[in-house]
């Protein structure tokens, strides 16, 4: 009996070596939909919203802008990104070009920019059809709708505050306009229990922080080992910590934790990097394919 043991032992272990543990193991994780699934739809738009929650997201990662009416709009920037969006007369921007200013349009003017048709040389993945930049209400309201109609999961938001001190006042409303905007509207709309709020301009972290405690709150940083410099430049601990994925390792992803934050980095694409950031801990993973995702 006790030779039959140790031979089961050895069977297993030699199984372990030959195998990683993440063949074996199941995650439980918060997966999040970048800009929706920008890998596979037009980024920031409904049917990306739609196409990740089909995906089994449990959070939909998206950024904001803001229009000359006081519209609160999803969009990656504060202008028609060349890269992306046709003008009204379906023609190219050129590249270089940041004057189709959001901030300077009204919403209706938006509506007239296609943002979905061109093919995104990053993403060629991408179904092309024609669509529009969102506004954050009517997300909301399709995405809360569908997932009930569908019988998914209510689903989280990660909702991006895209500012910085060169925009104020020309390409986006200053650091209190901009969040008392946003809180309003999603404490008027939708609540806290599934949002945060998420933002790399640290200025709009701590005028939440302050005039909202009640708001989770995610500091988006470039370079994971810098954290602690970083925490001190914020002066206080977010809910969420959400570094570019590259230089996280098991130590960072543990200090974190002992301070009592979650590790969700971004923009993790590849199968391999997303098993490998789960074995070291962290508590989610932004991605722009949900589609590679490994099991939840
Ligand atoms: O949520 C993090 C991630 O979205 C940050 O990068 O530039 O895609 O907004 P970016
Ligand atoms: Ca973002």
């Amino acid at each position: 009996m006790i030779i039959k043991l140790k031979l089961l032992k050895n069977i297993l272990l030699g199984l372990l070596m030959v195998f990683p543990l993440s063949v074996f193991a199941q995650f439980s994780y918060d997966l999040q939909g970048h800009r929706g699934s920008r890998g596979l739809m037009p980024e920031n738009t409904i049917p990306a919203m739609i196409k990740a929650m089909d995906l089994g997201v449990s959070t939909l990662e998206m950024d904001l802008a803001v229009t000359k009416d006081g519209q609160v709009i999803l969009s990656h920037e504060p202008f028609m990104n060349p890269v992306i969006c046709l003008t009204p007369d379906r023609q190219e921007i050129p590249i270089d070009d940041h004057s189709h200013n959001i901030y300077q349009m009204t919403y209706a003017e938006v509506l007239a920019y296609d943002c979905g048709s061109k093919v995104h040389p990053g993403f060629p993945q991408q179904v092309k059809f024609f669509t529009t930049k969102p506004l954050l209400r009517d997300v909301f309201e399709v995405a809360e709708k569908y997932a009930k109609d569908k019988g998914l999961p209510a689903p989280h938001y990660n909702i991006e505050i895209k500012s910085s001190p060169e925009g104020d006042g020309e390409y986006h409303p200053g650091v209190a306009e901009f969040s008392d905007l946003v809180v309003n509207l999603i404490s008027e709309s939708i609540g806290w229990e599934r949002v945060n709020i998420q933002s790399f301009d640290f200025r709009v972290l701590k005028y939440i922080h302050e005039k909202y405690p009640e708001v989770p709150l995610a500091m988006l940083v470039e370079n994971a080992s810098r954290f602690q410099e970083d925490l001190n430049e914020l002066g206080f601990v977010p809910e969420f910590y959400s570094p570019y994925f590259l230089a996280l390792n098991k130590e960072i992803v543990e200090s974190l934790h002992q301070k009592g934050m979650k590790v969700v980095p971004w923009t993790v694409n590849t199968k391999e990097q997303m098993e490998r950031l789960l074995g070291l801990g962290v508590d989610g993973i932004i991605t722009d394919y949900p589609n590679l995702a490994p099991k939840r």
